[in-house]
């Protein structure tokens, strides 16, 4: 859809002649470190072309107006500023809200309403961060409308804080720190440990990033991912009792080697391998790409996959079907990307090889599991900005 149309549609819903201001943030794809922003490891991932649109003009009294062009059903959702709390009801708001809610809780001079419109076209359920590209859409909607005195850092953790606390989602930082600070043609390589940052160019040469969706949405996702967050724990608290150290990613493979035994439940042994090493492959796939070497890049990212399969069991078996696929049809690397139980994989496949790739993967994808993939061709973007 374009920026006319939607502000077209804006002054339609909510019966102005006004033109909104428009803002957008991307939605991103996590090229590897899986489920290490939340055990101090480093991420490493991209902004993509789909995104969040955010229109918005403000109202002349204290109540927020908020609708979405991808759930039209749920009309315009209308609270006052002074009373804005969870609400089931709410269904998608609750992301804008708890943004609305934690700036005013943190002292935020929000002094009228707003009225906003979404649209969004990434898929959601995904793990390509529908949710945190919402978060990042409304939170400079909502600096820019109030002149807010926030840095985008600052933004970003309120982004966290506000899915942590008033979504129940106990996420780390890598999806709102990627939709808010990722540039253009480079991944963003965080340690999630001290927020430092570096931006690596991608230098694909004649590949290209393609993200399958099996549109299998993630079932169960938030309760098992706060599950693998309180085994992680676990085993950060045995690992302690002997070793200094403030986070799993801390430990390095040698060190996890000679110091698993201090861990008795398996499952926990399970996930602090994955952690540690995943962490490692992370650092050493950076490392890769700067020497060009695609082909080991691809190569962790398959193990990553593997890893995320055995030990982190986070996968479902359309997503191993799909780099299984991915892998037969030649694919550089494939790994499932973002929270897992579902959503989508991202492969590395050769630009002429493309068109072979979506026919065959999508083809057999569908024999076997009844379901239809989708594919996306990435292009990496820059983060959450004003568009005019
Ligand atoms: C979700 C969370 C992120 C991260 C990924 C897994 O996207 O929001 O913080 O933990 O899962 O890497």
């Amino acid at each position: 859809m374009n920026k006319t149309t939607l502000i077209n549609d804006f002054k339609n819903i909510f019966k102005s002649d006004l033109n909104p201001k428009v803002y957008f943030s991307p939605g991103r794809v996590n090229l590897i470190g899986e489920h290490i922003d939340y055990n101090g490891g480093y991420v490493f991932p991209c902004a993509i072309n789909l995104g969040t649109y955010a229109l918005s003009k403000k109202t002349k009294d204290s109540t927020f107006k908020l609708y979405s062009k991808n759930f039209e059903n749920t009309g315009i959702i209308k609270v006052n500023l002074e009373n804005i709390s969870y609400n089931p009801k709410y269904d998608w708001a609750n992301y804008p809200l708890g943004i609305i809610k934690t700036l005013i809780d943190e002292g935020y001079n929000i002094n009228s309403g707003l009225d906003i419109y979404f649209y969004g076209d990434i898929p959601n359920g995904a793990g390509l961060s529908s949710s945190a590209s919402i978060e990042l859409a409304t939170i400079i909607t909502l600096k820019d409308m109030f002149n807010l005195d926030i840095s985008m850092l600052d933004m970003i953790k309120l982004s966290q804080k506000s899915e942590n606390t008033f979504n129940n989602v106990k996420c780390g930082i890598m999806d709102q720190f990627a939709c808010g600070m990722a540039k253009k043609n480079y991944g963003t390589l965080l340690n999630t440990n001290t927020l430092s940052y570096k931006y690596v160019p991608l230098y694909l040469k004649d590949t290209s990033i393609i993200i399958t969706n099996s549109n299998i949405k993630r079932g169960l996702t938030d309760s098992k991912y706060n599950e693998r967050i309180k085994e992680c724990k676990r085993a950060l608290k045995a690992f302690k009792k002997v070793l200094d150290i403030n986070t799993l990613c801390d430990l390095t493979e040698q060190q996890f080697k000679e110091n698993k035994h201090l861990i008795n439940n398996p499952l926990d042994l399970k996930r602090a391998r994955h952690a540690i090493y995943e962490n490692q492959r992370t650092i050493n796939s950076v490392k890769a790409l700067n020497n060009g070497n695609l082909k080991l890049f691809g190569k962790l990212m398959t193990k990553s996959h593997i890893s995320l399969k055995d030990d982190y069991e986070v996968s479902i078996k359309e997503l191993d079907l799909l780099v299984d696929l991915a892998l037969k049809n030649k694919a550089i690397g494939s790994r499932m990307t973002g929270a897992g139980f579902g959503g989508c994989t991202i492969s590395l496949v050769s630009k002429d090889n493309i068109k072979n790739f979506i026919k065959n993967v999508g083809n057999e994808y569908t024999k076997e599991t009844g379901y239809k993939a989708d594919f996306y061709i990435v292009t990496t973007d820059d983060g959450a900005r004003i568009l005019q």
